[in-house]
Order: C-alpha cells, then structure tokens, then sequence
C-alpha cells in the first residue's frame, strides 16, 4: 500500500497503472470503523485499484467546535487500510487540497441541498461538493463507494456526477450499525458512555416509526416520534422527515408508487447523530 500526500504524487502512481484497470474510490475524513472498512472492502470486490482519501474537510462543518473535536486517529487507519487491502491511500493537508483561501465553491444540486441536513448545516453540502469534486478530478475514478448513512449527501453526489458528466459509477452502500442498532459514525468515539448508552434508542425510535407508517400517515408518524423523543431525558430531536428517496422532498400526499425513507438528526450532548431508514 502506498500512501501520497500530493495531488501530483497521486495522479503520477495512478498513470503508471494500466489503463484497462477499474480504479475503486473510498473519500473519507479518517477516524476509520467498520462502517468504512465495509465500503473499502465493496471496493476491492468490484475493483482491481482501490484508492482511499482521508481529509477532514473543513468547509464541510458548520460548527468550529464540531471540526476541532474530529476524530483524528491516522495511524491506525493506515493499519487498518493496509489490512483491508487498500492499494493507495491520499492523506493531502488543507493547503493542498485548498491552496489560497479555504472556501467551497456554492452549489445547486436542483434542491436537493435545501431539505435536512442542508437545512440544518448552513453551507454544509457546498463543502462536501467542493471538495468530492475536487478528489474526483485527481482520482478519477470509475466507481465510488459512499455510505447510506448520508443518504443525502449520496443522492448529492450522484447529481453532481449527472451536472459534471463525470465517467464514475456511485455506488452506495448500507447502513453498517453496532450490534445495538446505532449506526456506526466516527462521532460515536466522542459520545461519553452515558450518552451511548443512550442513543441506540434513535435506530429503535426509526423502526417503530416504520412499523407505524404501515397504518398510520406521515404527519402522524412524525407527531409520534416527535412526542417519544420529548419524553427522552437525554436525547435532543433536530429533525425527523419522511421523504421521497430520490428527490428527498418532504412526502405530501403518500403514492404507492413512490420509495419514502426516513431521516431523523438527533443530539446527543453536543454531538449531533443522523440516521435513516427505509418504508419500503
Ligand atoms: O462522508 C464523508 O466522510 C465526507 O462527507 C466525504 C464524502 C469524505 C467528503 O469530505
């Protein structure tokens, strides 16, 4: 496994690689798990190159606080994509993948930024384009592995594929979630044990939500759970919306022919937790 830390290194290795192997990409902002492995290891199925990025984007977060307490464990992470059979890894710093000034570029994504958490993260999907855009411009790649835990970062993605004409497949991969049902997220490390205790209640709380939307609608779904968290004595409900999985609009008149998913945004103390689930 070779790992780079320049642009112009990177690209140079990938040249020199045959031009008919499919090249696998993996961005992520490090402080690895399982979740991430899942995707590293969709990769190497499907591809005969994977390459791995690890950059904690700073125009991605709204919170200075949240940016400052990122998990930040390189090491290991190395360790563990040498395990997993990572072939390249890109560890850029910020001055390399932001040369003069460290701004995102403003996106339209045809809307779908504008729902949850573009929403409730001002500029938040304007980092996450500037800078897959520009990962994808080095790598480029063939296929690109992304988590359904960000299912609308996902959905963003794919727009800004379609809007660039960018020759990538994105290929998006399930929910991987502690044996308590908490979706894996680096942020679960900073959760004190109180808090962790607590938050398998937020995948619980989707489940219920989805057995009820069999016979329920949306509105009273949402009133539900909006009811179960205010009687929760830690956990603090930001949003939970039942969506269209594809334009992730708020649902309005329930059609059968349309896939609806949930998607709910909780904090836990100061970390905030996403999650969502799907009522098909
Ligand atoms: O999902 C993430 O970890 C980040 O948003 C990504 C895609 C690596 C961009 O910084």
């Amino acid at each position: 496994m070779r790992i780079y830390k320049t642009k112009r290194g990177l690209r140079k290795a990938l040249d020199t690689q045959p031009k008919e192997l499919v090249v696998g990409f993996v961005p992520t902002m490090g402080a690895l798990h399982q979740g991430h492995l899942s995707l590293v290891l969709a990769a190497k199925d499907k591809a005969d190159i994977v390459v791995v990025s690890i950059f904690v984007n700073p125009t991605q977060f709204d919170r200075q606080e949240d940016l400052d307490h990122y998990p930040s464990t390189l090491e290991t992470d190395i360790a563990l994509l040498k395990d997993a059979g990572c072939d390249f890894v890109f560890v850029p710093a910020v001055s390399e993948m932001y040369a003069d000034t460290v701004k995102s570029h403003p996106f339209d994504f045809g809307g779908l930024q504008n729902v949850m958490e573009g929403a409730h993260r001002k500029g938040h999907f304007d980092g996450v384009g500037t800078i897959v855009k520009g990962l994808f411009e080095i790598v480029r790649p063939d296929l690109a592995f992304f988590g359904e835990k960000d299912f609308q970062q996902l959905q963003i993605i794919k727009k800004m594929v379609m809007q660039n004409k960018f020759p990538v497949k994105i290929i998006g991969i399930p929910i991987y979630r502690e044996p308590d049902g908490l979706a894996m997220s680096s942020r679960n490390t900073r959760l004190t044990p109180e808090y962790r205790q607590a938050a398998p209640f937020i995948y619980k709380t989707l489940k219920q939500a989805k057995e009820l939307f069999g016979t329920k609608n949306a509105v009273e779904v949402s009133e539900w759970v909006v009811q179960v968290f205010k009687k929760h004595p830690l956990l603090k409900l930001e949003y939970f919306t039942i969506a269209d999985e594809t334009s992730l609009q708020p649902i309005q008149k329930q059609k059968s022919t349309q896939k609806y998913r949930a998607f709910i945004a909780v904090f836990a103390g100061d970390i905030r937790l996403i999650d969502n689930i799907a009522l098909y």
